[in-house]
């Protein structure tokens, strides 16, 4: 059985191959949607715990917050502070891990992560540190993968075709209110659940599975494993899971993906 720390090894060289600032595209609402969703205050402390190329942290600088962003590769790091230099912003940048932050205790007004800390294999320690970085009063905020939701879905075609080589809990566990509820405990006054829906736009069903199979580490990671009539057949699920999600009336795709903001009080 593979300890949490080859895991996140593993997990790491997926993130940090493709090219995720690309992805990242499509995901740009939602840093917007959190910080809204959490009211944040300027002037406050927050961290965006797993920016990769650094949305939450950018949306809350441009609020005049104090930002930090902490992420595990280096490259995506190098993407946000170009970013935040090509802004004016001034936001800081570090490399760490989700499951032990960078940071003291209650160090921040606000600790967010938009997708992100979720796929920290080791959830009982991401929700530890979560709540740890955060002062006591202070706001934690997610955006969640729901399980049964476009992104729920290819996470399961990428099991089907790839099954994980460790027992891990599913990422978009942290979808639903049940495991947050249990993930955070008592160590919430209060907890608060909103669902959304984040639209994607592709030339083409095979133009997302295309564009995924190139970019996007997990998917990539997982096809460079197959044979390459295995890999047609897990192409060929990608997209019939678009179309099945496709509300396009023309050619094109408009896929729309379910998720889960919490606000959460520190006690
Ligand atoms: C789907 S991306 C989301 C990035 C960003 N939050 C956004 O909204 O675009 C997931 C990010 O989580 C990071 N990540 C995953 N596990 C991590 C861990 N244990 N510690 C730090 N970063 C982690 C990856 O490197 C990647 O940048």
């Amino acid at each position: 059985m593979a300890t949490f720390e080859e895991i996140k090894a593993r997990q790491q060289i997926t993130w940090g191959s493709g090219d995720y600032a690309k992805i990242a595209w499509i995901t740009v609402p939602l840093a917007d949607s959190l910080v809204e969703a959490v009211d944040l205050r300027p002037g406050s402390r927050a961290l965006d715990v797993a920016t990769g190329t650094g949305h939450v942290a950018l949306a809350a600088a441009r609020r005049f917050c104090v930002a930090v962003g902490v992420d595990y590769v280096p490259t995506l790091l190098e993407v946000a502070r170009r970013r935040a230099a090509a802004e004016g912003l001034e936001v800081t940048f570090v490399e760490g891990d989700a499951e032990n932050l960078p940071c003291s205790d209650g160090d921040f007004d606000y600790v967010l992560s938009a997708i992100g800390a979720m796929f920290a294999p080791n959830q009982e320690q991401t929700a530890h540190e979560l709540l740890r970085a955060t002062r006591s009063g202070g706001t934690i905020g997610m955006i969640n993968w729901t399980p049964t939701g476009f992104i729920g879905e290819l996470f399961k075609t990428i099991a089907k075709h790839v099954p994980p080589p460790f027992e891990l809990k599913p990422a978009a566990l942290w979808g639903s209110e049940e495991r947050v509820r249990e993930l955070f405990g008592d160590g919430v006054s209060s907890l608060i659940f909103r669902t959304s829906k984040l639209r994607q736009r592709y030339l083409s069903p095979e133009h997302y599975a295309d564009f995924f199979l190139t970019w996007y580490g997990p998917t990539l990671k997982a096809a460079e494993s197959l044979t390459k009539p295995a890999r047609e057949a897990f192409r060929a699920d990608l997209i019939a899971v678009a179309n099945r999600f496709n509300n396009a009336t023309d050619e094109t795709a408009v896929l729309d993906s379910d998720y889960m903001i919490v606000i959460a009080t520190k006690k």
